[in-house]
């Protein structure tokens, strides 16, 4: 039984199809993707972040998006969400049917510039174009905060301009936003303090933590996120991604690890674990190399035995 204090239930948004691969320095096939976006679509995620509609100049990995989505077999009820930097991008999106934009900002400046190539302010402009076309056609809208705890180009990013741009953000009409912690630098105790102070921002039950595994840190940020409230998490099977504009980060929290965290703890998340182990090891032998995810090889040795 989940524990008084934190939630009965969460959901797991899948990112492996979008962060995890785009930082993937060799082409991977559609074919590849589509199965893997399947194979996560049947384990039961109710969110699977399966493309991104940016330029192929910046992440060529990502130029088959229009493709992926529109090969996929999508399950009624499952959101498939994809990024979406400026009105470009929106058009592609909507053409391949999406069902959730998610605008892509950042609480450092210097990130914001080498990542989507614009200031804070003028991003929020361009957002909020996108913001108002995806509304006008009844579209989901996620914004997620990149560098919420830190910024591989400035350090240290204050607290102010998290709940800054979250504000922003915010007054675009988003559903949901992703606190993230693009280079896996946080702890728990701050992990509280952003996620206790953004809750004051944004409702609650729309903030997510996205949370990179660089320094090992993500789920113990996990639970410290579920002992704030929060009850939307990212996760990437098999561990996979980086992100390409924030050298030598690591990818997201491996999904299987969060499975097995969140059924210790007696959390529901409606998901099969046995078939992302699956998927994972899918994902990894396509790209010639080890799963990342600790709970996912321990679960496949066990089979193997
Ligand atoms: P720019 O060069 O300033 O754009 O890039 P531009 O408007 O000057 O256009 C330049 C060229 O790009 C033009 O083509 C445009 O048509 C084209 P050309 O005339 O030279 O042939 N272009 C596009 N093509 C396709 N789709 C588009 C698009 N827009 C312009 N949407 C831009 C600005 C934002 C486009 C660029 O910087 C970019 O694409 N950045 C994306 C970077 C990225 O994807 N980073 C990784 C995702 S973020 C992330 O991983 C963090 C996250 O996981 C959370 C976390 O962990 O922190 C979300
Ligand atoms: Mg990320």
């Amino acid at each position: 039984m989940a524990q008084m204090h934190l939630p009965k239930r969460v959901k797991i948004v899948e990112v492996g199809p979008r962060d995890g691969l785009q930082n993937e320095k060799e082409t991977i096939a559609a074919d590849v993707k589509v199965e893997l976006v399947d194979r996560l679509t049947l384990a039961g995620f109710p969110n699977i972040e399966a493309a991104s509609f940016v330029s192929p100049k910046w992440v060529p990995q990502m130029a088959t998006s229009a493709e992926v989505m529109q090969r996929i077999q999508r399950k009624p009820g499952v959101v498939y969400s994809a990024l979406v930097p400026n009105m470009k991008g929106f058009e592609a999106a909507l053409a391949a049917r999406v069902d959730e934009v998610v605008i892509f900002g950042a609480a450092s400046e210097a990130f914001s510039q080498k990542n989507i190539n614009c200031s804070i302010a003028q991003s929020i402009d361009r957002f909020a174009d996108v913001a108002r076309a995806t509304k006008e056609h009844g579209l989901r809208l996620r914004a997620a905060v990149s560098c919420a705890f830190g910024c591989p180009y400035q350090g240290e990013v204050p607290l102010a301009a998290v709940v800054d741009v979250v504000g922003r953000l915010r007054e675009l009409g988003c559903d949901e936003i992703d606190i993230a912690d693009t280079i896996g630098v946080a702890t728990p105790n701050q992990a509280h303090q952003v996620m206790d102070r953004v809750a004051r921002e944004f409702p609650i039950a729309g903030l997510s933590g996205h949370f990179h595994d660089t320094y090992g840190q993500a789920l113990a940020n996990i639970y410290a996120s579920l002992e704030c409230g929060i009850t939307i998490f990212h996760a990437s099977v098999a561990g996979l991604g980086g992100c390409p504009y924030a050298k030598g980060a690591t990818g997201n929290v491996a999904t299987e690890d969060v499975l097995y965290l969140m059924q210790g703890l007696g959390i529901e998340t409606g998901i099969d674990l046995d078939q992302v182990v699956d998927a994972g090891q899918f994902i990894s032998a396509a790209l010639g190399r080890r799963a990342i995810s600790r709970a996912g090889n321990a679960i496949a040795a066990k089979r193997a035995s």
